[in-house]
């Protein structure tokens, strides 16, 4: 079966591990799957750290990498998303982009013979999910039983960071405002994937009491830039401040996708702080940029 990696759930609580694994390995040792063959990067929106860190993955995979922007390809502007995807699969080993519909990437996937990567949907930010887990393991070790909160909108790396836990079985508590949480379903579905607990708060000190890790991400995410005005009304009193830090455990970080928005999500004194984690989190990018990428093509 083409191994696709659209969102963390359906790899499953090994495959993650075996992703894990694979990003500690020195990359030497892959055995260069890409070698004199491509990798179909497509955005549809702005990145920085998702664009370098899969074009170097590539490269220390040994392939070529090549980047399009969204409206140059014209997914079902152009040409339907099939046809782009049945292309590109002639030209490349994998196929991995950023799209604002997660609908699309499904529909590469779905007629793709190679490996279709998820590079942040509106649903799911995968490879922003498994660098966390790097991350946060280096620091902690195994996060089973831990607790990981989440403060602000439960998006697409809020999402994705869940699952993650989740199959490791952490406890997750989050603290996001009205009509920006987990509805019942989604706690159910946490649950159900192996976390062992989930909470929603309205506070976020209550979130981060007994928390290893502060996570939070963007108030307006790409693509709702004409809601910032009513968002930022909406999300007052959910920034990541000294004293949300001060109600987590004494050596707990604090994590961030980026970019980040100070004074909003959270303040300097915390992302530039000794608790952030910020920047060997945005390094882990690459690791796991790298090691889906190898676990896609069927490394071992
Ligand atoms: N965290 C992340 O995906 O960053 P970019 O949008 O810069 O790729
Ligand atoms: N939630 C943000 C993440 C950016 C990396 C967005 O979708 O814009």
């Amino acid at each position: 079966m083409t191994r696709h990696v659209l969102d963390i759930a359906s790899l499953g609580a090994d495959v993650l591990g075996e992703i894990c694994s694979l990003a500690g390995r020195d990359p030497a040792s892959l055995g260069a799957p890409l070698a004199g063959r491509g990798a179909a990067l497509i955005f549809e929106k702005p990145s920085n750290r998702t664009r370098h860190s899969t074009e170097m993955a590539v490269v220390q995979l040994g392939g070529h990498p090549i980047y399009t922007r969204g409206e140059e390809v014209g997914l079902d502007v152009r040409e339907p998303v099939e046809d782009v995807a049945r292309v590109l699969a002639g030209y490349h080993a994998v196929l991995a982009a950023r799209v604002f519909d997660h609908g699309t990437l499904v529909r590469m996937a779905a007629v793709s013979p190679v490996p279709v990567v998820n590079l942040l949907s509106d649903l799911a930010h995968p490879l922003q999910a498994v660098a966390d887990v790097l991350t946060m393991r280096r620091e902690f070790g195994s996060l089973r039983g831990r607790s990981v909160c989440w403060v602000g909108d439960y998006n697409n790396v809020a999402r994705s960071l869940a699952e993650a836990c989740a199959l490791q079985g952490a406890a997750l508590r989050f603290a996001c405002p009205e009509r920006h949480g987990a509805d019942e379903g989604e706690l159910g579905r946490l649950l159900a994937l192996g976390a062992a607990s989930v909470e929603q708060f309205r506070d976020p000190r209550l979130a981060a009491s007994g928390s290893c890790a502060v996570h939070t991400d963007t108030w307006t995410s790409m693509g709702q830039e004409a809601e910032a005005a009513v968002r930022r009304e909406e999300f007052a009193g959910f920034t990541v401040d000294e004293a949300v830090m001060a109600a987590a455990l004494p050596d707990a970080v604090f994590m961030h996708c980026l970019p980040a928005h100070r004074g909003e999500e959270v303040v300097d004194a915390v992302i530039d702080g000794p608790a952030s984690r910020v920047v060997p989190q945005a390094h882990d990018r690459l690791h796991s940029a790298r090691a889906v990428l190898a676990w896609s093509l069927g490394v071992r």
